[in-house]
């Protein structure tokens, strides 16, 4: 949600800037900006917007130090004066933001009755003029920065630089900020694959940390000056991740890299050959005093928590799966014994992140299950459980909930393998020889063109209904948020047996219903028993499962998914789902990376 990126050391700091904000457009794309110094005030290039229209705008000059900002709304339309960098009514001090400054509208009367003018609509335009307010007092331009911020309410990262200061100041609060070093340069951004083409190390700033970066120098610090110290880290992430390769979309790259992604998700953790599930994040005895579990997530991620949270209840643990922005009214359900997984890709995700603090203030013992290695979720959680998928950009998650349902699913059996009451798996060798397949049972999946070929027969639908029970619940429900997501067509998930609850009102033979099978014989009975009341009503139906699957005597359309375990059942019929939302949103020409409205990490509650 808005991606901010900073450089200072090289002569062209500018196009850095660009393929920063490139990289960092699925945080947003309403409008882009940089600013960069010249001596005779700040010089501005923004534009409403994708970054090409920016790119357009943008001279090619030369300059050792620049910000830069992708945005997504909140405060003020998507226009020219409300993009980023914004700037003091002297114009010698830029700045980017992320976040929300929530004492904006009080701090915007108090400086204009100080005479100062604003030009936008945001929040973050308070930011400029009070350092240029401090300026005007006669502070120097790293004081103005730190009494400027020290009067801010909300989240923030912030990039700033003023005219003829020779370093770019930044500092964060609740919103994301990474610092990129290399051998002649530093870079500051929201996300590495902002600089990743340039440097692998990277430094994680905390919250209060203030860095003032010139040529070859990073002082990083607290609020009041005070030295700090943070590791440079080397992240593992191929640069050639973050492109879209012979790919037209990355929605479709990350898609066909799930087989890869799920490897390295699996990696060391299954031991086929003793029967268990290794997670040296967890060693046996990790969750013996736990009594009840919630799930906390948002989106995608809570459909994989849904998932995850069936095997724990099956087990016989006390389990459930809470929207992130729900938990606030659980608070009461919450002492020492629960245990909190929150699921965030990003590890940024406001609403997951305050569950998280919900949780820790009860004294709960939390684990983030992310993707994002020092995001902020990592960092706050007791302990994190990566799920190394690699970098997603599109916005549309689809290899992260591959790779945080498996890493859910052998999360939950380490739990299930501390607690007494756990009622042990009768199939355990099954379920390891299985979860190590999964990568080519994929691929397999990956192999077929039905989904295109479905996309395309049912591309004038009235509405997509998608059905499922227990994991394919949640699966139904994760189908219809990626087909709404990117088609913009009116698409439902439902649990099975709630289709005669209500919506079975809407059935025509309009209304298409895609019904996930998990290969569990009697929930696969009364799901097909569902469907076909739908049937009688007019609706085709599309059944994802096996081949020889009962279902396929009475469905209209196959979606094919090779025969597994019924834990991973779900997870194959996802893929083809992802597939079918792909071509019919390509069939509409829709721009599919890059869904109007919505951004990739979304740091607002
Ligand atoms: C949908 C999607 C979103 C995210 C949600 C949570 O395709 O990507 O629904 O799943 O915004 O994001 P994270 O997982 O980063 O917390």
């Amino acid at each position: 949600m808005c991606g901010i990126i900073g450089c200072v050391g090289v002569r062209d700091s500018m196009g850095r800037l660009i393929t920063g904000l490139e990289n960092l457009e699925y945080r947003g794309y309403d409008s882009a900006g940089v600013a960069i110094q010249n001596g005779k005030g700040v010089e501005v290039y923004k534009r409403s917007g994708r970054v090409d229209e920016l790119k357009k705008a943008t001279p090619d000059k030369h300059a050792e130090i620049g910000i830069g900002h992708t945005r997504w709304s909140t405060h003020g339309p998507p226009t020219d004066d409300n993009a980023h960098p914004h700037t003091s009514t002297k114009e010698d001090v830029a700045v980017v933001h992320n976040g929300i400054i929530e004492n904006y509208s009080d701090l915007r009367h108090k400086l204009e009755a100080k005479g100062h003018e604003f030009t936008s609509d945001t929040d973050t335009e308070v930011i400029p003029h009070l350092v240029q307010d401090f300026l005007d007092e006669g502070k120097d331009p790293e004081t103005a920065f730190r009494e400027t911020i020290k009067m801010l309410e909300g989240s923030y990262a912030i990039g700033c630089i003023v005219d003829n200061h020779g370093a770019v100041m930044a500092t964060r609060q609740g919103s994301p900020l990474v610092l990129g070093v290399d051998d002649d340069a530093f870079y500051l951004a929201s996300d590495v694959p902002a600089f990743l083409d340039y440097t692998d190390r990277v430094m994680y700033l905390e919250d209060g940390d203030v860095a003032i970066i010139r040529k070859g120098d990073l002082q990083l610090s607290d609020i009041e000056g005070v030295t700090v110290d943070r590791d440079v880290e080397t992240v593992d992430w191929d640069p050639s991740e973050t492109g879209k390769g012979s790919y037209d979309h990355y929605m479709l790259k990350e898609i066909n890299t799930q087989p890869t992604a799920l490897s390295n998700t699996i990696q060391g953790r299954a031991d086929v050959e003793n029967g268990q599930v290794n997670l040296e994040e967890f060693p046996p005895g990790t969750f013996e005093d736990i009594d009840s579990i919630h799930l906390v997530a948002c989106g995608t991620s809570y459909h994989a928590a849904m998932y995850g949270s069936n095997m724990l209840s099956e087990g016989g643990v006390a389990t459930t799966a809470f929207r992130a922005s729900e938990y606030e009214l659980h608070t009461n359900t919450i002492d020492e014994n629960t245990l909190v997984i929150a699921v965030t890709q990003s590890g940024e995700t406001a609403d997951t992140l305050g569950a998280m603090r919900t949780a820790k203030e009860k004294g709960a013992e939390v684990v983030a299950v992310t993707n994002v290695v020092g995001s902020t979720a990592a960092r706050e959680a007791d302990q994190p459980l990566y799920i190394r998928a690699g970098p997603e950009i599109g916005v549309a998650a689809t290899k992260t909930f591959s790779s945080q349902v498996v890493s859910l699913t052998m999360l939950s059996q380490r739990i299930l393998d501390d607690l007494e009451r756990g009622t042990p798996r009768g199939d355990m060798p099954e379920f390891l020889e299985s979860l190590q397949r999964l990568p080519d049972d994929i691929e397999r999946v990956l192999e077929h063109d039905d989904a295109k070929n479905i996309a395309r027969r049912y591309s004038d639908a009235k509405s997509y209904f998608f059905i499922g029970r227990g994991t394919a619940n949640a699966v139904a429900l994760e189908g219809a948020l990626k087909f709404k997501e990117i088609t913009y067509e009116h698409a439902e998930g439902f649990a099975a047996g709630e289709l005669k609850h209500g919506p079975l009102a809407l059935i025509t033979d309009r209304t298409p219903v895609f019904a996930v099978f998990t290969g569990d014989e009697e929930q696969d009975k009364k799901t097909l028993t569902n469907a076909q009341e739908a049937q009688t009503r007019g609706a085709p139906i599309i059944a994802i499962a096996p081949k020889d699957h009962p279902s396929l005597e009475f469905a209209d359309e196959h979606l094919e998914v090779p025969s597994t375990n019924s834990a991973w059942a779900g997870l194959l019929a996802n893929v083809q789902l992802q597939l079918v939302s792909y071509y019919a949103a390509d069939q509409l020409s829709r721009p599919i990376d890059k869904p109007r409205n919505l951004a990739k990490s979304v740091t607002v509650e």
